[in-house]
């Protein structure tokens, strides 16, 4: 894949035959534009991935297109920057939807900046990639969208705001009967979403409320995607919770409408294999820490024990504007611990699931620990205010600490039962 390091093999090609030499030239048809087929243009074109806000602010699909930026692409890889991913090579290969290049990929683009940037053969070019117009859903082709019962206006003076919405029942067209589901995407209808919290919920025989989680979205992420035989249950006749985070800057003419929506995809019945394993998510949450000023480093923890032989199937650490890094430890019952995930710059942009490629298989008494530390000094270009302390709060400018775990029974059951809150009261959450 790589050329034109193969130092002596140029010059002994190049004494024999010029054309050689010049054919071992890294060129943008030849070497650079299959990379970024696989890693980039999937955001980086004109309508790309929009990320839950992350939006790619150029197109790099063609030549012309990725010449002006020859040099910035250069460094974004070289500095792990670009693509996205912020796992420490420790942990490549056990997450699905890791985002890496080799070594000789980075090196083929450095070497390709540093040389001109030439263009090559455009017979050189691979096909041009397609994509699956899905409506802009990163998780597939809803089978279903629901919205927020009516717009939101979120009015000029507002920097911050929390906001519960809840839907109608969901009619018998819309959903017939009970449906597992196998694909989960909120989005923002606007770009002062900060991030949208889920949940169904649907009145029991005695009338209580029962309340499933749902996922959630925050920037960065793409929505959720369960494997053949793992899903969350939709029931018939659920009402849709819209827990919103409107975030923005205050001051007249800054108003903006909202209407966010969820899209589903089901499994289907025929088709598909039956679910056997109901998705959990917990958050390993520390709720009373607090950070002093100026300090670079603060260290908070939490931790959560399964009870249960269980599954992990995906992590993910959210924390707001002083995350610095996070880290996942599993103590096991015979004594062993196992670094589970190790996020040394969390970029608060950046808020992403690490799914197993391979369900990481627990054992009962398992205890998992969600450590971070926090940075509020004026090391932090984010930190927007290093000398006062800070707690948890709502406001992105104040603190939040969860290690995010989804997980299931490690025992399939042919009739697994979806975690349920029980709720008296209507719009909890
Ligand atoms: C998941 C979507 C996604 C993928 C995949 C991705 N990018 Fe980006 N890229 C973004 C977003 C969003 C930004 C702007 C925000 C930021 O810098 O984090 C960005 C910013 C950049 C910038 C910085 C532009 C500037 O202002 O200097 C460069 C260069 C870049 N990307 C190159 C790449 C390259 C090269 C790849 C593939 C190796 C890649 N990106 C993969 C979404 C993506």
């Amino acid at each position: 894949m790589h050329r034109g390091y193969g130092i002596a093999g140029a010059l002994v090609a190049g004494a024999l035959c010029f054309g050689a030499q010049a054919e071992d030239k890294v060129t943008f048809t030849k070497d650079v534009l299959p990379i970024l087929q696989e890693n980039c243009v999937k955001c980086h074109r004109p309508g790309g991935d929009n990320v839950a806000g992350m939006v790619a602010p150029m197109s790099l699909m063609t030549y012309e297109e990725v010449r002006p930026w020859a040099k910035a692409v250069a460094k974004a890889v070289a500095d792990k920057k670009m693509p996205p991913w912020f796992a420490t090579p420790k942990f490549h290969g056990l997450f699905e939807n890791e985002r890496v290049l080799t070594e000789t990929q980075i090196k083929t683009i450095t070497a390709w900046s540093e040389t001109g940037a030439a263009r090559g053969n455009p017979q050189d070019a691979p096909t041009p990639v397609k994509f699956e117009d899905t409506g802009g859903w990163l998780t597939g082709t809803p089978d279903l969208i629901v919205k927020m019962p009516k717009p939101y206006f979120v009015a000029d003076d507002i920097e911050d705001i929390y906001s519960n919405f809840v839907t109608e029942p969901l009619t018998d067209e819309q959903l017939p009967k009970d449906r597992w589901l196998r694909s989960i995407e909120w989005r923002g209808d606007s770009d002062v979403v900060h991030h949208i919290v889920g949940a169904a919920s649907v009145k029991d025989d005695k009338g209580d409320t029962l309340t499933y989680e749902l996922e959630s979205i925050a920037p960065g992420e793409e929505g959720t995607v369960f494997s053949e035989g793992y899903g969350k249950l939709l029931p018939k006749g659920s009402k849709i919770h819209f827990a919103m985070h409107y975030h923005k800057e205050a001051g007249p003419g800054t108003g903006v409408w909202d209407q966010s929506m969820v899209s589903f995809r089901f499994w289907d019945e025929e088709k598909d294999p039956k679910v056997r394993f109901a998705v959990a998510r917990s958050g390993i949450s520390n709720f009373t820490f607090e950070i002093p000023p100026n300090h670079g480093a603060w260290p908070v923890g939490a931790a959560m024990t399964f009870e249960e032989d269980s599954t992990i199937l995906s992590l993910h650490p959210h924390m707001h504007l002083r995350g610095k890094d996070a880290r996942y430890t599993a103590y096991y019952p015979d004594g062993k611990v196992e670094e589970l995930l190790w996020v040394p710059s969390f970029d608060f942009n950046w808020q992403l699931d690490y799914t197993y490629a391979q369900p990481k298989k627990v054992p009962a008494g398992t205890r998992v620990e969600f450590t971070a530390h926090y940075d509020n000094s004026t090391d932090n270009l984010y930190n927007p205010d290093p000398n006062i302390s800070m707690q948890w709060g709502g406001p992105t400018t104040m603190e939040m600490m969860i290690g995010y775990i989804s997980y299931c029974n490690t025992a399939p059951s042919d009739n697994p039962m979806p975690a349920a809150r029980r709720a008296t009261g209507e719009g909890t959450d």
